[in-house]
């Protein structure tokens, strides 16, 4: 399922992303502001309880979130889009992923993973700002469910529709939200009309 974020602030921060004039200390800047942006629709439908709480006046209820939320940035790019959902959901614990593609196969796959041992009971959020061919998105959530995920969703920056295509076909329950549907993939696998390379972008390897 795919939700596309739509906000003017975060339509106008994408749109300063996209110059190739933008420097990366700028770059980092505007997609932690996105992501942080786009936190309350990544997380609007998670599943709440009532609780008890004191006021200094009396006894009422409050409500709490019923599971607690670990973000997954995949290296290398995912790292980029962290900070700006720990600025919103500091208690949340961050668990890496690494997807690489094999060389000889072409394939992506996974070469690290680390998180805590209680992700079954967890809302997982998976981060990475592109979602291009959806290779790595798709090695990460199959991943994740081996290691016992249960609670999956995932979010990006920017989406191509084949991305899309390909990681609803392999999950057709995960909830996928991006800032923006972009037109295409070119024939190296970068979305257009997209922003290129963010890993580069963000950590000025270009
Ligand atoms: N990864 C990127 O960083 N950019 C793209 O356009 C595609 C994949």
């Amino acid at each position: 399922m795919l939700h596309v974020v739509e906000h003017p602030l975060i339509a106008e921060e994408l749109t300063k992303l996209r110059d190739p004039g933008c420097p990366s200390p700028e770059f980092r800047q505007r997609v932690r502001r996105i992501s942080s942006l786009m936190v309350p629709s990544v997380t609007a439908n998670l599943e709440t309880e009532v609780v008890e709480c004191a006021t200094p006046l009396e006894i009422t209820s409050g409500v709490r979130v019923s599971r607690g939320i670990i973000l997954v940035p995949i290296l290398r790019a995912g790292l980029g889009f962290l900070d700006g959902f720990l600025d919103l959901i500091p208690q949340a614990s961050v668990a890496h992923i690494g997807v690489a593609r094999n060389e000889v196969t072409l394939e992506a796959e996974p070469y690290y993973l680390k998180h805590p041992p209680t992700i079954g009971e967890h809302e997982i959020i998976v981060l990475d700002p592109m979602l291009a061919t959806g290779g790595s998105a798709i090695h990460a959530v199959r991943t994740l469910h081996a290691a016992g995920a249960r609670h999956l969703r995932f979010a990006c920056l920017v989406a191509s529709p084949q991305g899309v295509a390909a990681l609803e076909s392999a999950f057709p329950e995960i909830h996928i939200h991006t800032a923006c549907l972009d037109r295409c993939l070119n024939d190296r696998g970068y979305i257009l009309p997209g922003l290129g390379d963010a890993g580069d972008r963000l950590f000025g390897t270009c």
